[in-house]
């Protein structure tokens, strides 16, 4: 008996310390969360105007580029004989490739910058992340943030099919369910990379996928917001399925993973929002994340 105590008293004290240390990571997971969101808030104001310069002078620029090759094209019709100083520097200056290569380069400028406003737009989603109220947000403009920062991890290899509900703006604390978007996005995309390893190895060609649908789901007194997010990857073994949102739980090796990302999501998607964050994976369709919001109000 005597025994049986002490070891119920030792299970006690080893619960206390994991709960101890539980709560301490997510303290030290949401505050590093919030000091990135401030930083990303203020870069993201440091480059603002720099940005609104060159995409509004970019207008400039392209229209003016349009006026001067109208006039030198009319300037070139009416005089037939040029000079040999002219011919000379023409030749000196390379003016053909100049003017191959100028619309080009105007074009490829006029898409960065339109991409720098773009993410510049989508970072104001991530600068919010302590904030303190729900506001009303639109679920897939959030989504397409999160897609919009991804960008260069998913690159041209991934396809991304997105299937969007009409849907009503929610009531939600729209940082940090992009963060929540973020840390699914970002799992599928790793399940992908190792998935599309092993099929190079074995010389099979295969297209990763990544699905994002958004759809309104209603019952008999309440309507849910379900969002699902599915990779054709790997899938996730089933004897590991129950241990996915546990935190500190990961596959991945030291200094890829620290187990914490869908730990966070799931307390971000049940406790902030009521909602619920639910799992289906087989090994030979892959991984979907299903999440559900309740509409308030
Ligand atoms: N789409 C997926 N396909 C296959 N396995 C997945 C997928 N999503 C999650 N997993 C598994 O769940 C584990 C836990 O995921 P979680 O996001 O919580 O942590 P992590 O990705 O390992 O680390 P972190 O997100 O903290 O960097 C992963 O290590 C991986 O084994
Ligand atoms: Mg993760």
């Amino acid at each position: 008996m005597h025994e049986l105590l002490v070891a119920q008293s030792h299970i006690q004290q080893l619960t206390t310390q994991l709960l101890k240390e539980q709560t301490e990571a997510q303290m030290i997971q949401t505050e590093k969360m919030v000091s990135l969101g401030k930083m990303v808030a203020s870069v993201a104001h440091e480059i603002k105007n720099p940005a609104a310069c060159i995409s509004c002078n970019f207008e400039f620029l392209d229209s003016y580029y349009e006026n001067l090759m109208a006039v030198l094209v009319a300037y070139e019709a009416e005089v037939t004989e040029e000079s040999t100083k002219i011919k000379q520097l023409k030749e000196e200056e390379d003016f053909d490739f100049i003017l191959e290569d100028l619309p080009k380069i105007i074009k490829s400028i006029g898409t960065a910058s339109d991409r720098l406003t773009e993410t510049l737009g989508s970072l104001h989603n991530f600068s919010h992340l302590d904030e303190a109220k729900p506001t009303l947000s639109d679920i897939n403009e959030c989504i397409d943030s999160t897609l919009i920062i991804l960008h260069n991890r998913i690159k041209y290899s991934i396809e991304v099919i997105k299937n969007y509900g009409d849907l009503p703006l929610i009531n939600c604390y729209s940082g940090q369910l992009s963060q929540v978007f973020m840390n699914i996005i970002s799992n599928a995309i790793e399940a992908l990379g190792d998935k599309m390893a092993e099929q190079k190895k074995a010389s099979r060609a295969w297209q990763p996928q990544i699905k994002i649908t958004t759809e309104i789901l209603e019952t008999a007194d309440t309507e849910f917001v379900a969002i699902r997010i599915a990779d054709n990857g790997p899938g996730i073994p089933l004897e590991i399925q129950e241990q996915i949102f546990d935190m500190f739980f990961t596959t991945k090796p030291v200094g890829k993973g620290t187990g914490l990302g869908l730990a966070i999501s799931n307390q971000i998607v049940t406790k902030k929002h009521g909602g619920q964050l639910l799992l289906s994976s087989h090994p030979d369709t892959g991984t979907e994340f299903q999440i559900i919001l309740p509409i308030f109000g």
